[in-house]
């Protein structure tokens, strides 16, 4: 593919930053636009350390500032658009949803208003596997029955319409919705990570942070699940393998006449307990936990079925599950605060 200039929306957070420095590898241009209102311009400084010499520009704009994505776009004039920026705790959508829908749902709005007026109508939206609900039947295919029980899934599932919507309304449209499993793990280089404001919602940064002490023992929500051991299964996929699915989209952008999308994960399952279990074999000792009442709003098992990913992108996942513990937690020691340790 011809390098071009790509805007990355939440380029400054956990997913992005990982892609901005896939992108600058294989030689892009990146302008990033971010309000850093969950990541830190720490990371976008690591990004560029990783790739010396590359073209990384930064925005700190919000995305519902039309005025202010106007400008970028006029200055900027990028040839397609990685859209990562959102909010996304599935628990703090229940509470509060209009911020939600502001964000993720009105931003893309925005988005997309100011990519149509500027003739850039390429684009790849960080969907979820959160759209696939409580799936009937895994592995989960694209055509799998979509649904949503929260807020957050919710403003994907709009999302998703809204982008099939315009490619139908308009020729010219290329857009691919991938819908991340659970990404996990780090930059191998430990420079670049998840950083969770708070305590984290999720299992693989609240289990890293038991492995260096910061949390006394991980609570498992439930070993009552239909699953081998009881504990939920889901399918974690490395970042890195996740930003370079990216990459393969942005190639096939070009083949794409309105809007598809496409799952990325990688096939297998794993329980709680195995992730457990791996991350202790990777840091040398038994990390502690214990079991508790299944969390509301959780399903029991979900996994990809990621054929689509690998006939169309041709990519598939490479990275196991101890590379994703080895990389997250030689993150996690060299920054046992994320950013804030900077
Ligand atoms: P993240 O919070 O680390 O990154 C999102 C970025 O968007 C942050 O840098 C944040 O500052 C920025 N942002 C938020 N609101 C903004 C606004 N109004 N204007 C400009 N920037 C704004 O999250 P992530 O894990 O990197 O996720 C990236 C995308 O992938 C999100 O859309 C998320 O919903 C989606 N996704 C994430 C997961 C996951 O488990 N991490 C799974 C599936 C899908
Ligand atoms: C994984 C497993 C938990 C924490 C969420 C969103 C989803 C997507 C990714 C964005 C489950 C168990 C967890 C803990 C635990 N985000 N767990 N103790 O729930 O699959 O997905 O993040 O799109 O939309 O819903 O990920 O990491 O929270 O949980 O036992 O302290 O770990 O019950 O089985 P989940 P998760």
């Amino acid at each position: 593919m011809p390098m071009s200039k790509i805007l990355v929306t939440g380029g400054a957070g956990y997913i992005g930053s990982h892609t901005c420095v896939e992108l600058l590898q294989a030689g892009h241009a990146v302008v990033v636009l971010d309000n850093l209102i969950n990541s830190s311009s720490v990371a976008l400084e690591r990004v560029r350390s990783l790739v010396p010499g590359a073209q990384l520009g930064f925005h700190r704009i919000d995305l519902c500032d039309a005025q202010a994505v106007e400008q970028v776009f006029a200055v900027e004039q990028p040839n397609a658009v990685l859209h990562f920026a959102g909010l996304k705790a599935v628990g703090e959508s229940v509470t509060i949803p209009l911020r939600y829908y502001r964000t993720n749902v009105f931003g893309t709005q925005v988005l997309l208003e100011i990519m149509q007026r500027h003739n850039c109508k390429r684009l790849v939206f960080s969907s979820s596997a959160t759209v696939y609900g409580n799936p009937e039947r895994v592995p989960l295919t694209e055509s799998s029955p979509l649904s949503a029980t929260n807020p957050y899934g919710r403003s994907k599932l709009f999302i998703e319409d809204m982008c099939r919507d315009v490619a139908i309304s308009e020729s010219g449209w290329s857009i691919i919705l991938l819908r991340y499993f659970n990404p996990v793990g780090a930059h191998r280089s430990g420079l670049i990570g998840e950083d969770p404001a708070g305590i984290p919602n999720n299992l693989s940064p609240y289990l890293l942070q038991v492995a260096s002490g910061k949390r006394e023992s991980l609570t498992v929500f439930g070993n009552d699940y239909p699953t081998p051991d009881g504990t939920g299964v889901r399918d974690y996929i490395h970042v890195v393998d996740l930003a370079q699915g990216h990459l393969a989209a942005l190639s096939k952008l070009s083949a794409v006449n309105g809007c598809c999308a496409v799952n990325l994960g990688t096939g297998t399952g794993t329980s709680v307990l195995q992730m457990v279990a791996a991350l202790s074999r990777v840091v040398g000792r038994p990390l502690a936990h214990r079991f508790a009442a299944r969390r509301p709003g959780d399903i029991a098992t979900c996994y990809a079925d990621p054929t689509h990913a690998a006939t169309f992108l041709g990519w598939r996942a490479h990275l196991d599950l101890d590379a994703m513990c080895a990389d997250g937690w030689r993150w996690q020691q060299q920054n046992p605060n994320g950013y804030r340790t900077a």
